[in-house]
């Protein structure tokens, strides 16, 4: 494992989208919380903000997750999410392979141990998401005769174009031999509204790579560049789950609020062009 000197700016934003989730139903999301606080979580990172649009995005990918039905799932920079966690303490007949930056890693497990046991069928890999020989020993957990379901959310705008290709191409590398999916919120382009503009201070202040030019413009932009590597897109709205969003009564927003803040995410179901 090398090459991760580079992104670790982006591990406080981490922090940043595990907070909001402490208002939603999201299992195990306050008890990472709270662990995460004792080691020390800088106030600027405790906003509420993006609550709707962070539990949309998790509940939309953990359905359309459910609709690929691969028992074999792996997750890139999975951060302090519990997805993992959840689902291998709900079916043990699943596979699920996380990999982030180690020192994410390492913390995680231990947090993860005072509050759960792991379940046998729960595997983390310390490493870089663009690195071949990292990815390898993610797919050492997997039987590569079936399909696997690659899954990431808020790894991609802070990669750049370049970056951004490798991952994609060894991602392609990944669900072509069976016929996997990549699900993400990874590609919903950049667009200019004020909670952006919120958000970007907050994240600048943190990471250097937090970068506008680095954003996809449109859907046309992502397209063009995931057509290009020999894949296809399955657009998905976050609205499409807008029931099932829990922060919105906890945090006292109104539908038509909680609407305005999720309305311009997107989920694609990317998989192998035919
Ligand atoms: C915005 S956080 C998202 C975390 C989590 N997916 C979530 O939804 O809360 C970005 C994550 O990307 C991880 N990361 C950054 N660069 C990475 C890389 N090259 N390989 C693997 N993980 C990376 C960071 O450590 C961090 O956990």
């Amino acid at each position: 494992m090398k090459d991760t000197k580079s992104f670790e700016s982006i591990i406080p934003t981490a922090l940043y989208t595990a907070y909001p989730l402490i208002f939603t139903d999201i299992p195990f999301a306050k008890e990472m919380y709270n662990l995460l606080n004792e080691k020390g979580f800088p106030q600027e990172l405790k906003k509420d903000i993006l609550a709707p649009s962070l539990e949309a995005r998790y509940k939309l990918i953990d359905k359309l997750c459910d609709a690929c039905g691969s028992l074999q799932i792996l997750e890139l920079a999975s951060g302090f999410t519990t997805r993992g966690l959840t689902r291998c303490l709900d079916n043990k007949n699943i596979t699920y392979v996380e990999l982030d930056l180690p020192s994410v890693i390492k913390n995680k497990q231990k947090m993860i141990k005072t509050y759960s046991r792991i379940p046998k069928n729960l595997h983390f890999v310390k490493g870089n998401a663009l690195n071949k020989q990292d990815l390898n020993k993610c797919l050492k957990y997997f039987d590569i005769t079936k399909p696997i379901t690659v899954l990431n959310q808020g790894l991609m705008r802070y990669l750049n174009f370049d970056e951004k290709e490798l991952l994609a191409k060894n991602i392609f590398d990944i669900i072509k031999q069976n016929n996997g999916f990549w699900i993400t919120c990874d590609i919903t382009p950049a667009n200019s509204n004020s909670l952006n503009i919120h958000t970007n201070e907050i994240l600048n202040s943190f990471t250097d790579r937090n970068k506008f030019s680095w954003r996809y413009k449109n859907r046309e932009h992502v397209e063009e560049v995931f057509d290009k590597i020999g894949l296809q897109i399955k657009w998905h709205d976050c609205i499409e789950v807008i029931d099932n969003l829990t922060c919105s009564k906890n945090l006292n927003i109104s539908r038509k609020e909680a609407e305005d803040r999720i309305i311009n995410i997107a989920v694609g179901v990317i998989s192998i062009k035919k």
